[in-house]
């Protein structure tokens, strides 16, 4: 975004957690550099393999060479690159067709109305959500019945992380574009907190299209005030009990949903990130507190007293679900059981879905972990090992964490008749570890246990219990001097060899590098000068020795960079223009073909290109060599992977404009790609609701799916025109 606030581009690490390196006297401007090298020619092979039948008989009859259908031999990659485009379209390769199945407003019962997309729209609760964010698939057979080969009938089950909002108003949804100013009206409060959260809907391919469908039992929306399950060691903890839920059992709603995951057993999990921003405290909240340990902890993660709320949504009335938007303590209970004191304590989870059974509650898996978090890669299942689940903490300067289960892996529990009683045995009980970096391309997962000592003692933060370790994570991870980061947001486990992969997507506040963040630069954008890590990277770890492995060796598999920037400082990758990229943010390896996908939510090289994916065919870590690079007396040695030619990196799709790619997912045969349009439009001015010429977007309307021109979320499915897989 360029003209308002980034509410993804956050950061409250004050900790001064270690560094290698003095600060850099380098600076670096990417228009000046010299234009680096061209894009090397794509070689596309068009498979055609002809057979010939060979006669053989017993007797003389002449042999008949029998034509045959020619086989297309697959080659990955085989497509040919798409082009930068600023064009308000879903650019795919030639022999792709990309269609709009299911945008924000879509009615999801019999009967809600059709989307009028006019501002007029209510009833939320019965529709597509906004922001349409990580996303995975979930196979039906052709009777309706969960089937892991179903491919061409399933569930999505789709996060909607956010609305599009200038100012506190989601403006493309309401008439006017809603009201700005405190207190917000109760109705205009009700659509908002109805776009957020998750849905579940039907989609299945017809006459050889696919569609939602509308009226399909499965069809599911959970909001930020649906009732979900504390599970894990935080539930019916002291830090955990509101007004809500005197016992500390129950949380309203989930809140920010980012990445997503499947499990091993077949259910889905969903990341709470930006959730902080949404509540407010009062001015005098942290004297109220008397100033105890609380407020460290409200800090830490985002909230000092006065903070304003996103939306304002704590002043659309006096019902608790207004209320509950306001963090501070304003009861008299010792243990915050009458007011909403403790209610971030309920958000920033892992949280579990049975895609399949929309009477069950989610449930938080508090045992991973409570911060910004985005995807959660289960690491490869080995029968009679622990199970690995990695994350990451998008804020400027947080973490990557991995949790490795105390109940070892069954292949039983593959395909279980109760799939979240199987979450609770895999996820509610097993160590959490945070990740530190060493600069000689090794790494170390340190456990975060109130045993250690240096937890235990720790100045900035007195811990209770291990639920407070929990809860708090960010500030026990800040005790063991964990590795700050530039910005961890997806992450995903390569099929192939088990490596992990996270995007680092970028980071503002990134003035010291080291071996694992080793860019700091300047980069003009337009005449706007932005500075720290700006492109972002794809960091990789390889453990040593399986999922509970404390040891671990990475590099780094791809910088994002403009194709012209200094090779020796910014384009350590040596990307080409068909391959260049900026601020990595979705990423997943797909199953059937084993494709790295890398998708991108950019406001760097927003000048140049829309949001776009990319197609990779990875190696592993340490194919490629240590890099040194050159800031004056305080150079910084890190490890970049082989550098990616035409058959191993291509850019696949460019989405409309203001948008940004996200949320990655197929069916079992790799044949369909369904993939997520979030805020296209976003930079539209809060004043210009009225005049859809201003908008920066008037996609998917443009592209002929529903009425209206004001922009909206969407996810799209991919196919192949010959029906191959996507990525060939
Ligand atoms: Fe929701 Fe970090 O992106
Ligand atoms: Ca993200
Ligand atoms: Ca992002
Ligand atoms: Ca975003």
């Amino acid at each position: 975004m360029e003209n308002k606030i980034d509410h993804d581009d956050i950061g409250y690490n004050d900790t001064p957690n270690e560094h290698f390196s003095e600060v850099l006297d380098k600076r670096i401007s990417r228009r000046n550099l010299l234009r680096g090298s061209v894009a090397s020619a794509i070689s596309v092979m068009m498979g055609s393999a002809t057979l010939t039948a060979c006669g053989g008989g017993s007797d003389d009859a002449p042999v008949v060479t029998k034509p045959e259908t020619p086989v297309p031999v697959e080659k990955l990659l085989g497509f040919s690159a798409v082009g930068k485009s600023l064009a308000d379209v879903v650019t795919v390769p030639a022999g792709y067709t990309a269609s709009v199945i299911y945008a924000l407003g879509d009615p999801l019962t019999a009967s809600a109305t059709a989307f009028k997309n006019d501002g007029s729209d209510a009833d939320f609760d019965n529709r597509a959500g906004d922001h349409h964010d990580g996303m995975e698939f979930f196979g039906l057979d052709s009777a309706g019945k969960p089937s892991a080969s179903g491919n061409e009938r399933g569930l999505l089950a789709i996060n909607h992380e956010a609305t599009t909002n200038e100012k506190l108003a989601s403006f493309f949804i309401h008439a006017n574009g809603g009201t700005n100013t405190l207190p917000r009206p109760a109705a205009e409060v009700d659509r908002e907190t109805a776009l957020h959260g998750i849905s579940v809907v039907e989609v299945r391919k017809a006459a050889g299209k696919w569609e939602y469908v509308k009226d399909s039992a499965f069809n599911r929306r959970v909001t930020c005030l649906t009732e979900c399950d504390l599970s894990g060691p935080v539930k019916g903890n002291a830090l955990a009990k509101t007004k809500y839920s005197t016992d500390g059992s129950k949380v309203r709603g989930t809140l920010n949903n980012c990445g997503t995951g499947r499990t091993p057993w077949g259910s889905f999990v969903s990341g709470e990130e930006n959730w902080s921003g949404y509540f407010t405290r009062g001015a005098a909240d942290d004297a109220a507190r008397g100033n105890d340990k609380s407020v460290a902890a409200l800090k830490r993660y985002g909230r000092n007293q006065g903070a304003a709320s996103r939306h304002g949504w704590e002043s659309g009335g006096a019902d608790d679900k207004y209320a509950r938007w306001n963090n501070s303590k304003l009861g008299a209970s010792l243990d915050g059981s009458d007011d909403y004191r403790n209610e971030m304590n309920g958000m920033g989870y892992i949280v579990e879905a049975d895609p399949y059974n929309k009477s069950k509650n989610l449930r938080k898996r508090t045992a991973l972990g409570r911060y910004a978090h985005e995807s959660a890669a289960f690491g490869k299942t080995v029968a009679g090992q622990p199970l690995a689940v990695y994350m990451g903490d998008d804020s400027r300067n947080e973490y990557i964490y991995k949790f490795v289960s105390t109940a070892t892996w069954s292949d039983a529990d593959a395909n279980p008749a109760d799939l979240l009683a199987t979450g609770d045995k895999y996820l509610d009980s097993g160590k959490l570890f945070v990740a530190k970096f060493a600069a000689d391309g090794s790494g170390s997962w340190i456990e975060l246990n109130i045993g250690n000592a240096a937890i235990a003692a720790y100045a900035g933060y007195k811990f209770a219990d291990q639920a407070d370790v929990l809860v708090n994570a960010r500030l026990a991870a800040d005790a063991v001097g964990a590795t700050k980061m530039d910005r961890p947001e997806w992450c995903s486990v390569n099929p192939a060899n088990g490596e992990v992969y996270f995007t680092l997507t970028n980071n503002s506040g990134r003035t010291v590098p080291d071996g694992p963040n080793p860019r700091t630069y300047e980069d003009m954008k337009g005449s706007s000068k932005q500075s720290g890590n700006v492109n972002g990277h794809i960091l990789r770890v390889k453990e040593k020795d399986g999922n509970a492995s404390a040891a671990f060796t990475w590099d780094v598999y791809l910088f994002g960079a403009q194709s012209d920037a200094s090779p020796g400082l910014v384009n350590l990758s040596s990307l080409t223009a068909d391959q260049d990229f900026s601020s990595p943010d979705g990423l997943a390896f797909s199953r059937a073909t084993g494709i790295c996908w890398i998708q991108t939510d950019d406001g760097a090289y927003t000048d140049v290109t829309n949001c776009m994916m990319l197609a990779g065919l990875p190696g592993s870590v340490g194919d490629g060599k240590k890099v040194t690079l050159a800031y004056g007396a305080s150079n910084v040695d890190t490890f970049v992977g082989k550098t990616p030619t035409a058959d191993t990196l291509k850019r696949f799709l460019v989405g409309p404009v203001d948008c940004e790619l996200t949320g990655i997912t197929e069916t079992p045969d790799g044949k369909t790609l369904f993939v997520n349009i979030q805020h296209p439009g976003e930079g539209t001015a809060n004043a210009n609701i009225g005049d859809p010429a201003k908008y920066t977007s008037q996609w998917p309307g443009n592209a002929g799916y529903g009425a209206g021109k004001r922009p909206r979320s969407a996810t799209i499915a991919i196919t192949k025109n010959d029906g191959g897989r996507i990525g060939s």
